[in-house]
């Protein structure tokens, strides 16, 4: 496990670019933390670092967000309202997708994870601090150590 310690939006923002920078189509990277920990923040880094344009915000009242990139597409998910409603989301398309997949709130759909994914713990440590650890399941554990 990688462990960083942020102290502003903007350092986090840093820290998703690293990231973002090591990851291609089809790879999964799971965010996970309470509210405001910074998962919408450092996936903003990630989008930057695959060449989206578009400003990235919380996806939460449409579940998913796909933005263009140069590199490739970022597929931003937030599960935090998935419901009986949206069973039927496909979200196994997005996460063998043709971009890359960064899943807020994954564990609403445990079941349906995959084996490997890259996981981000983002933990508020205060007003603006916050730890992020990131640890790579599978292969992304060369990812992990690349950072
Ligand atoms: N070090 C930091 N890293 C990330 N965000 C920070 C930091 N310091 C302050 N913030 C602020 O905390 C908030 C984080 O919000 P963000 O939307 O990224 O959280 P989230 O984890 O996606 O929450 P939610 O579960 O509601 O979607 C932002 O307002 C951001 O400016
Ligand atoms: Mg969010």
């Amino acid at each position: 496990m990688k462990s960083f310690k942020t102290n502003s939006a903007l350092e986090t923002i840093e820290i998703g670019k690293k990231i973002g920078a090591l990851l291609n189509s089809g790879d999964v990277c799971l965010l996970v933390g309470d509210l405001s920990a910074g998962k919408t923040t450092i996936t903003k880094g990630i989008g930057m670092a695959l060449g989206v344009k578009k400003v990235i915000n919380s996806p939460t009242f449409t579940i998913v967000k796909g933005y263009k990139g140069d590199k490739c597409p970022l597929y931003h998910l937030d599960l935090y309202r998935l419901d009986g409603v949206n069973n039927d989301f496909d979200l196994e398309e997005y996460m063998e997708g043709d971009g890359v997949c960064v899943i807020e709130w994954p564990f609403q759909v445990s079941e349906i994870l995959p084996k490997e994914y890259l996981k981000i713990n983002l933990t508020r440590t205060g007003e603006e601090s916050r730890t992020i650890e990131v640890l790579g399941i599978g292969r992304y554990k060369a990812l992990e150590e690349a950072l």
